[in-house]
């Protein structure tokens, strides 16, 4: 095999754009994808192959992906499904359009995006599929519902890829980090104000709080880099034996085994103390 071509959505930011410019640095046949063309033009500057995908649009998804396939001759080796947001707020002032843009992007899109891709790694034989998925894509946390939702359903989503594509050299990976320093906070502060009535809900008062931790400048506890993503996505990129997950920051390990070994009555009792 010749360089190695990876398509990344979400490269404007954080994890993103951290791997784009380390795999690019590897040697990697590197497509950073944006959704906001101003961005697009930006990695361009630096060098990037960069083009739109918004994960929203199924028009930006088939255009993204017939550059991938002229540019590749249809021998893409890698997706990184990256590109993502958080929408917060509680369950009972999260709209139905709120849910679905936050289903939009986070998995319709991503889905979208993955079957298109399917049929070129098919005919090649091989190929790796790697989503970025959350710890809260296997324990809940009150105030997160709609992106837990999305995440659990990526969660199932991959892993019945995987099943489904056992009998072939493509392999699927679901990488889940904990906190990680990125833009994600801000994007989730703006979707907040934007999206949830805080005036006139019964979670008046915990907002308060939620305002403020979204618009702190602190890490969350055991906040890691973006580098511990790219660790793990590059061993799901080149290893033989790639793993079916990474869990990565210890929130991840810690909330991993607390699923498996407490009660679903403990494990509430746990996660109701995270703020
Ligand atoms: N940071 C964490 O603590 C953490 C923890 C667990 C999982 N993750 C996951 O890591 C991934 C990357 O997030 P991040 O932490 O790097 O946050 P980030 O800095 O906010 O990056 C998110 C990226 O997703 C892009 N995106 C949003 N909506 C999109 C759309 N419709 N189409 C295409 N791209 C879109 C954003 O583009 P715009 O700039 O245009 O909005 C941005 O490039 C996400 O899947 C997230 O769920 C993050």
């Amino acid at each position: 095999m010749s360089k190695k071509s990876i398509l990344i959505t979400g490269c404007s930011s954080g994890i993103g754009y951290y791997c784009a410019k380390e795999l690019k640095k590897r040697g990697y046949e590197v497509f950073a994808t944006c959704r906001k063309q101003k961005d697009v033009d930006r990695l361009k500057v630096e060098g990037f192959d960069s083009f739109a995908l918004d994960l929203n649009s199924s028009k930006s998804i088939k255009d993204a992906v017939k550059i991938v396939a002229e540019k590749t001759d249809e021998k893409l080796y890698a997706l990184f499904n990256n590109g993502a947001y958080g929408q917060p707020g509680a369950l009972e002032d999260i709209s139905r359009e709120v849910l679905k843009e936050q289903f939009e992007t986070n998995l319709f899109g991503t889905h979208e995006l993955t079957s298109l891709v399917l049929p070129m790694m098919r005919k090649q034989g091989y190929g790796r599929v790697i989503q970025n998925s959350s710890v809260l894509g296997f324990v809940a946390l009150r105030y997160r519902g709609a992106y837990n939702a999305s995440k659990y359903a990526l969660e199932g989503l991959s892993d019945t890829l995987r099943l489904e594509l056992s009998n072939t050299d493509i392999h699927v990976s679901l990488i889940e980090p904990g906190p990680i320093r990125s833009d994600f906070r801000k994007n989730a502060l703006a979707k907040f104000l934007q999206n949830i009535d805080r005036e006139n809900s019964p979670y008046k008062k915990e907002y308060i709080k939620k305002l403020h931790s979204l618009q702190s400048e602190k890490d969350a506890p055991f906040t890691l880099g973006e580098d511990a993503v790219y660790k793990a996505l590059l061993h799901a990129l080149e290893s033989k034996m790639p793993k079916r997950r990474y869990r990565v920051t210890k929130p991840t390990t810690f909330f991993w085994f607390s699923k498996r070994l407490l009660s679903t009555k403990l494990l509430d009792r746990l996660l109701q103390k995270v703020e």
